[in-house]
């Protein structure tokens, strides 16, 4: 009468695709302890790795209150009681879907307790809501990964619609954070709601060449496709050495380089381990030279 369950980090929009595309990385990721008590009602015992941030309070953790939200649905919000430990393996307001990947625990872990009464499919609009409360925007593209793994394209928010993209094998993310917080909520209002029609015309291009880089294991496709011409311009401007970043991992041979999700992390996607490793290292060195503390993670996609 006990789960526990690990949901991964996720790397949102990749880079061209904003709140469309997204990948689960191995690791770091979030992981939660779910104890099923005679008492109904849904209580947080412990949060560990939060440097105290997050709320204890079940009612406004996004954690529990999501697995409230589908016990309701279910209509058994009166005979269940369960108690969640949350252990959070990596940094909160990173860009790596820190919230989706403890919510997504969550609510993977009451689904299991339960019995698995819904599919993963029925399980993501649960998942979504809970992005919404974490963040105020419900956007799919982090928790979508981080429950289905791989690469996800969310064709479509209404009625969701996601479909699972197939993963090139030699495909790796060199990712850094530079510790810096940058909320999704803030990252969010910084962008321009209209777009130019002609920078429409290549961002589209470069989604689409993406996916057929993806079918077709083209590395140099892919590469040659992961350009935002979109947001990046606007978002860069809240990550430290962000343009010095990207040099220094074209240098080292990585196919792209950009942000992800909304910051302050950043990816370098490279065909091959050793690429991403040194494209991610490289950055760190730089970032440590210039006085700014950071975190890598390197990972296959
Ligand atoms: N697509 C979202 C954004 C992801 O870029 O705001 C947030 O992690």
């Amino acid at each position: 009468n006990e789960v526990r369950v690990f949901a991964p980090a996720t790397v949102a929009n990749m880079i061209c695709g904003f709140d469309i595309l997204g990948f689960a990385v191995d690791f770091p990721g979030d992981e939660v302890k779910m104890y099923r008590v005679e008492e109904p009602g849904v209580r947080i015992r412990s949060i560990e790795g939060d440097e105290g941030r997050l709320p204890l309070d079940a009612d406004r953790n996004t954690v529990s209150a999501c697995v409230k939200m589908l016990l309701e649905a279910l209509g058994i919000q009166e005979q269940i009681g369960v108690e969640i430990e949350l252990i959070k393996h990596m940094p909160i307001g990173s860009g790596l879907g820190s919230s989706s990947a403890s919510t997504v625990a969550g609510l993977f872990a009451i689904n299991n307790l339960l019995g698995d009464p819904l599919t993963k499919e029925e399980l993501m609009p649960f998942c979504v809501e809970g992005e919404r409360l974490a963040c105020g925007h419900g956007h799919a593209d982090n928790v979508a990964p981080a429950l289905m793994g791989g690469i996800t394209l969310i064709r479509g928010y209404n009625p969701l619609d996601v479909i699972k993209l197939p993963v090139p094998t030699e495909l790796y993310a060199g990712i850094v954070f530079p510790k810096v917080d940058v909320p999704t909520r803030d990252a969010r209002q910084l962008i321009k709601e209209k777009v130019l029609l002609k920078d429409a015309v290549t961002q589209w291009g470069n989604i689409a060449g993406l996916i057929a880089g993806l079918y077709d294991s083209d590395y140099d496709l892919i590469g040659r496709s992961m350009h935002d011409v979109l947001i990046e311009p606007t978002r860069a401007i809240l990550i430290p050495e962000f343009y010095e970043m990207k040099q220094l991992a074209l240098e080292e041979g990585a196919l792209s380089f950009g942000i992800s999700g909304s910051g302050p992390s950043v990816v370098a996607i490279a065909r091959g381990k050793d690429i991403a490793e040194k494209a991610a290292t490289r950055i760190q060195q730089h970032l440590t030279a210039c006085d700014i503390e950071s975190f890598k993670y390197v990972s296959a996609v």
